[in-house]
Parts: structure tokens; C-alpha cells; sequence
């Protein structure tokens, strides 16, 4: 078998009980040995300020650790929570932090992405998907359009381990997985 493709996984939440996070593991469980799916921590990434990028060695460790797990992905898979309607402001600063120093995004290369959104509640977090689809038009990076991942009732989805409690939900992140690793593969450079 050829080398699995290194997909970064970035989670929009920081809490240790975060239900996106059970959501990407469950979704790990079921990828195709085709895709290496590896969460990358955004937690410790300072606030974006362009005046840290102006010089080099202002720029912190952190960033230049994410940029470089960006830089070096075949493609990237996030899971986001939504908050007020939209994406998580941790989740945007991350966004943000690949994007810059200007021109050189660490987004760019045309690199196959995947979105999935989670809520505890029923509205599957469409505000939140749509928002985090929305950065990626301006930042270039093609997201699988179909199928489209709207996960409600997070709370109940999922146990400590992001196991999945039921067949129905393991058949939708299957196909999800499988539909992306396509598109991995049709878009792989
Ligand atoms: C929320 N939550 C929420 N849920 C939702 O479906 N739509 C929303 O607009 C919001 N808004 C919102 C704002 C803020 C500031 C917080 C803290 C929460 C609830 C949210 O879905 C819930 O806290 C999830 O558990 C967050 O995702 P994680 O941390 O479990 O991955």
C-alpha cells in the first residue's frame, strides 16, 4: 500500500469533554487506512497580532508549529463547534494564524479539506459550517461540497472515547470519511 495521506485534523474547541473532539476520534475509528487523520492542538496559539509576524524572532513557537503541520498536510479535516452562530473565535484565530504572514498562507496549495459541524443541540451547527466554509473560499482551500456533516445531538452521539452509540451514526461518519478520502485522492498533488 502506498503511504497514507497525512490529513490535520484541527478541533474548534478547547475543553477536555469537547463533543467536536469525540467527533473526530469517532471519525478516526472509521477512516480508511488510506488517511493518517493527526489532531493538531490549536490551544496555544497567542492571538493573532501582525506585529509578532514583522520580525522573525517575535514570531511565536506556536504559530510557526501549526504553519508548519499545514505546510506539510495533504489535506485537512475540522471539526467545529458553533458559538453565537458561528465558528468558535479559537477556531478563527487558527484560521487566521495559517493564513499570515501575508502571501505566504500556509492554507495555500490547493490541499483537499473536509468540514464537519457539531452541536449538543438539533440545528446541527449549519451557522458554524457555513461560516468556516466561508474562510475557506477566501483562503483558496477546496472543502468537499457532498456530502455534507451536521452532527446534532452531539451529547448523546458519542461516548468518553468518541465511540459511536449508535449504528445509524457510524454509517453517516463511514460514508462522510469515505466520500472525503475520494476527494483527498482526486484533488492529491
Ligand atoms: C454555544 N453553544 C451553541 N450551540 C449551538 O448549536 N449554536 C450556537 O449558536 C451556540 N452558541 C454558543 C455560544 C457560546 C459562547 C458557547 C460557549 C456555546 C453551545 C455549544 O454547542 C456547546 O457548548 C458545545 O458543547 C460546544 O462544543 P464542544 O466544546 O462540545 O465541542
Amino acid at each position: 500500500m502506498s503511504t497514507p495521506r497525512r490529513i490535520a485534523v484541527i478541533i474548534g474547541s478547547l475543553r477536555k469533554a469537547s463533543f467536536s473532539r469525540k467527533a473526530a476520534l469517532a471519525m478516526k475509528s472509521v477512516a480508511p487506512p488510506e488517511l493518517d487523520l493527526q489532531v493538531t492542538e490549536i490551544g496555544d496559539l497567542a492571538l493573532y497580532n501582525e506585529e509578532l509576524d514583522e520580525n522573525p524572532e517575535a514570531t511565536p513557537q506556536p504559530w510557526t508549529r501549526f504553519r508548519d503541520v499545514l505546510r506539510s498536510s495533504d489535506g485537512f479535516l475540522i471539526f467545529t463547534p458553533e458559538y453565537n452562530r458561528s465558528l468558535p473565535g479559537v477556531l478563527k484565530n487558527a484560521i487566521d494564524v495559517g493564513s499570515r504572514p501575508g502571501g505566504k498562507s500556509s492554507w495555500a496549495g490547493g490541499k483537499p479539506a473536509g468540514v464537519v459541524s457539531v452541536t449538543p443541540y438539533n440545528n446541527g451547527a449549519m451557522s458554524a459550517n457555513h461560516a468556516l466554509r466561508q474562510c475557506m473560499v477566501y483562503l483558496d482551500v477546496p472543502v468537499m461540497q457532498q456530502p455534507e456533516m451536521y452532527v446534532s445531538n452531539a451529547g448523546k452521539s458519542f461516548g468518553d472515547n468518541g465511540e459511536f452509540t449508535s449504528d445509524d451514526t457510524k454509517k453517516l461518519f463511514t460514508k462522510f470519511i469515505g466520500a472525503y478520502a475520494a476527494w483527498v485522492e482526486k484533488l492529491a498533488k
